[in-house]
């Protein structure tokens, strides 16, 4: 008898001291990111918020270090579908809020130095449950800077904190489609932020 309570203190114990690593992975109830209602996707949001900016942080990235200070473009994470059926959430920097919150359809050119960072949480239908996905990164050169993605160059940043690696063409040929939006895709009309 007195094991057992000494086996559950010593647990209990254990449980306060790992608090900070506790919500590395946060439950869900559904097995299809689609069917996460606005309540389910505060809940996890609000689960996984916190670490998810530390992690990103972790290797010194400067965007991943300052985009939670930044113009927040939405109401709250959504599913679009793109980006592997994560939930996304779009964060604009000084250079670049103004324009981006009109979410204007026609003639967008947005002023070189602008910065869009979109965190992603990443839906394991298998274990049910919601992790931190990479952190995307949109910047805008000066004119000329780079010629095949529209002065755009394409970043992310894995949960680790290190760079994630790929041709700037996976991400643009995708982009490009907004193209008189100056290849932005916006959040999702439901969740954008009246401006
Ligand atoms: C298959 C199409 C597709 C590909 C490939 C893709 N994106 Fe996106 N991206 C989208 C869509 C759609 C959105 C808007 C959805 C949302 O944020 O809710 C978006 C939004 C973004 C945003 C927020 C700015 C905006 O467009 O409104 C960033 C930043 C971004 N993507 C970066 C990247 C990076 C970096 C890559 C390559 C690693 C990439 N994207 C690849 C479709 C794509």
């Amino acid at each position: 008898m007195k094991r057992q309570l000494f086996a559950a203190a010593a647990t209990f114990v254990a449980s306060l001291t790992m608090a900070p690593l506790a919500h590395a992975a946060c439950a869900v109830d559904v097995t299809d990111p689609f069917e996460l209602d606005a309540a389910a996707i505060d809940e996890i949001y609000t689960c996984l918020k916190d670490e998810m900016a530390e992690k990103y942080a972790k290797e010194g990235d400067e965007v991943a270090a300052a985009y939670r200070d930044w113009t927040v473009s939405s109401t709250r994470p959504a599913v679009a579908g793109a980006h592997g059926n994560r939930l996304l959430q779009t964060f604009a920097n000084d250079v670049a809020a103004e324009q981006y919150l009109k979410f204007a359809e026609e003639g967008v050119e947005m002023p070189a130095g602008s910065v869009l960072a979109k965190e992603s949480i990443s839906i394991s239908s298998k274990k049910k449950e919601a992790r931190t996905g990479p952190l995307f990164i949109m910047t805008k050169g000066e004119e000329g800077s780079a010629p095949d993605t529209a002065d755009w160059v394409y970043a992310g940043v894995q949960p680790n904190g290190k760079p994630m690696k790929f041709k700037q063409s996976f991400c643009h040929d995708c982009h490009v489609a907004w193209e008189a939006q100056d290849m932005l895709a916006y959040p999702l009309e439901e969740v954008r932020v009246s401006n």
